[in-house]
């Protein structure tokens, strides 16, 4: 009995920083249009790097898509993209076996974009890519997750 309340406990604090964490992003979402609060609610100081490079990914997977809608080669962004496994997170025990995990699934996922033959087969690799950010934000970060659904094509 203890012990199940303890896990309930753990649980929902685990869960109430995840929301806190990334209710931010919400923030900056409802405030997109208001474009000169936005550079400062954006990038405070005390910004990890992971969240940093997360923000960078998401700006690159914009110009994924773009390059893809336009029929363009995309730039190839493998580099910085494998730096997630590096990049110190807000809270370190996000970075888990389950994150390693997620992470090596969602770089399978974008060489395949830029392993694909056709345009056709990388639009289709580029949406299993998005697909990979939304499994692990399902897990770690749900706040970003309709933001991040925007960019399938
Ligand atoms: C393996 C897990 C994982 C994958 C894959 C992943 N993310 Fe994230 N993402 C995170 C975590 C964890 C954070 C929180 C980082 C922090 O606060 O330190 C985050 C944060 C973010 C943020 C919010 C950054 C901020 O604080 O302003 C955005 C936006 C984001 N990710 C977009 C993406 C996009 C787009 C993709 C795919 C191209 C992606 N993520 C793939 C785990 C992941």
């Amino acid at each position: 009995m203890i012990k199940n309340s303890l896990l309930l406990f753990a649980f929902l604090l685990f869960g109430s920083l995840c929301f806190w964490q990334c209710s931010a992003e919400k923030k900056t979402e409802m405030a997109e249009n208001e474009v000169v609060e936005k550079d400062l609610t954006r990038y405070p100081n005390e910004d990890s790097e992971l969240a940093l490079l997360m923000r960078g990914m998401y700006e690159d997977t914009e110009k994924i898509q773009k390059a893809l809608k336009e029929k363009r080669l995309p730039e190839d962004f493998r580099e910085k993209f494998k730096k997630m496994h590096s990049a110190k997170p807000t809270k370190p025990e996000v970075k888990d076996a389950a994150f390693e995990g997620m992470g090596n699934h969602f770089l399978d996922k974008v060489n395949a974009v830029y392993e694909a033959k056709t345009q056709e087969s990388q639009v289709e690799a580029f949406n299993l890519m998005v697909n990979a950010c939304v499994s692990c934000h399902q897990v770690v970060c749900p706040g970003p997750i309709k933001k991040i659904k925007k960019l399938t094509i």
